[in-house]
């Protein structure tokens, strides 16, 4: 697995800090709430599992499953829900947890979706930013890193399904998308 990614942009340390410094800003924000965090599955588990543990808050947690670049490295476009949350969202404090933010497609739909239900409010904690992708209009309240228009894999993020499991954020060899 190593032996494809072409360069490593984030590595281990790097994203520790920045999911702490995410976490502290969370901390302040929301002091004295209880925050629902809501994750858009596959990729942003392992971001959630590490942000959640560096809150100090008590928060409740719940995902979505939300249609994705299936094997492609283009998005298409639109937006189907597969899994609903599990709670109704009426009056609470919700916070998603994204992975990355490119085209903000995805989220821009999700977010719209989710405020017809009236949360007392909605933000995003996005982990990572593409922000020379934007198609839609997003607003991040919590950003963690900007990254160039590149595809990147690790640390939760795949290339069809594959390198979630890196603990690194890396790029992927050219010839790995061609096979
Ligand atoms: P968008 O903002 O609607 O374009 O889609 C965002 C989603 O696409 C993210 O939650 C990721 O699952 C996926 N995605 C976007 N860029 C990348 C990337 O560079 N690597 C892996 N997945 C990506
Ligand atoms: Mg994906």
């Amino acid at each position: 697995m190593l032996n494809d990614i072409k360069e490593v942009l984030f590595t281990e340390e790097q994203l520790k800090e920045t999911v702490g410094r995410l976490a502290e800003q969370v901390n302040r924000d929301y002091a004295g709430k209880n925050v629902l965090l809501v994750s858009v599955l596959k990729g942003a588990v392992v971001f959630m599992a590490d942000f959640m543990r560096a809150l100090d808050l008590k928060c409740e947690i719940d995902f979505m499953v939300v249609s994705s670049y299936g094997s492609g490295t283009k998005t298409s476009g639109n937006v189907k829900i597969i899994k609903d949350l599990d709670v109704p969202i009426e009056g609470r404090d919700v916070l998603i947890v994204e992975d990355i933010l490119d085209s903000g497609v995805t989220l821009s739909n999700l977010i719209r979706m989710l405020e017809e239900r009236r949360p007392k409010s909605i933000e995003v904690c996005t982990l990572f930013d593409k922000p020379e992708r934007r198609a839609a209009h997003v607003y991040a309240k919590y950003i963690g890193l900007k990254v160039p228009d590149e595809f990147v894999v690790g640390y939760g993020l795949d290339f069809d399904e594959k390198y979630r499991n890196l603990p690194f954020v890396g790029v992927l060899k050219p010839e790995v998308y061609t096979k």
